[in-house]
């Protein structure tokens, strides 16, 4: 079984159109001397505002753009109607993503999302054919509680309920403890590695064994171009979702390049 790297920028609420089209472009010019083959595969998330303008910098350069899988960063459930402000499975793909980040703590923390929501997000995702992000993670006080274990299990449990071993195997899964965003301080990476074995022990018993080898779960939290490679080296990390270090393109292509230089499919 082997899973290919995943290296993900979440642009957050974060860049004009102008420039996101500038950053783009930048990863661009930095994919394109690799083959598709040595890559990991790159996703970026741009603001809904900008995904057309990025799709358009994907399209326009033939195959290297296609280096570059598009994501949105949150969706609903329902393919249309009078749900202000959202935007749908069919609407994302449309405008050229192959991807949507689910779950994200600031949308369970700010929006007040709940695993029932992230759990129908998850479905509408894989019936449009897109592959969903599934994030999780535990706040400080529940890591100093000790319950860091017991509530991620709870929230991957949620998020998976009712789906099939094939798409539970196709998903992504995004550990990113709370304490960790945008903070600077990186979980230790064999502790990071260690929740993403249970992650994957959790999936096992939700689906299969298959489903568990094939699913690829990345960390998330202050990843940096000098973290990323122990963090890739561990058993279980497939990969990483990038914040702040995904603003800038030689940050994240660092992070790729370094990506590359530890990645052996697992
Ligand atoms: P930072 O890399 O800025 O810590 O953000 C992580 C994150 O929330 C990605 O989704």
């Amino acid at each position: 079984m082997s899973r290919k790297p995943i290296i993900a920028g979440n642009w957050k609420m974060n860049l004009l159109k102008s420039q996101a089209k500038d950053l783009f472009e930048g990863i661009k010019d930095f994919v394109k001397d690799y083959s598709a083959q040595e890559l990991p595969t790159v996703v970026i998330a741009p603001v809904f505002t900008s995904l057309s303008v990025v799709d358009t910098v994907a399209c326009n350069c033939g195959c290297e753009g296609n280096k570059i899988s598009i994501a949105g960063q949150n969706c609903h459930w329902e393919n249309s109607g009078a749900f202000t402000g959202e935007v749908s499975v069919e609407m994302l793909k449309d405008a050229g993503c192959s991807y949507v980040i689910i779950g994200h703590s600031e949308r369970r923390q700010y929006f007040s999302e709940t695993d029932e929501m992230i759990n129908k997000k998850a479905k509408a995702i894989l019936a449009g054919g897109l592959t969903p992000i599934i994030c999780c993670g535990e706040t400080l006080e529940q890591r100093e509680a000790g319950v860091t274990d017991s509530h991620i299990a709870s929230q991957i449990r949620a998020a998976l309920e009712g789906l099939t071993n094939d798409q539970i195997a196709s998903s992504v899964i995004a550990y990113e403890p709370i304490w960790a965003i945008g903070t600077g301080k990186t979980c230790d990476s064999d502790e990071a590695n260690r929740v993403i074995s249970m992650i994957r022990k959790t999936v096992e018993e939700v689906s299969s064994s298959d489903a568990a080898n094939s699913i690829r779960i990345l960390y998330g939290g202050s990843v940096k171009p000098n973290t990323i490679a122990e963090q890739m080296s561990k058993s279980d990390i497939d990969g990483a979702l990038v914040g702040g270090a995904s603003l800038k393109a030689d940050s994240f292509n660092e992070i790729i390049a370094n990506t590359m230089k530890v990645a052996i499919a697992k």
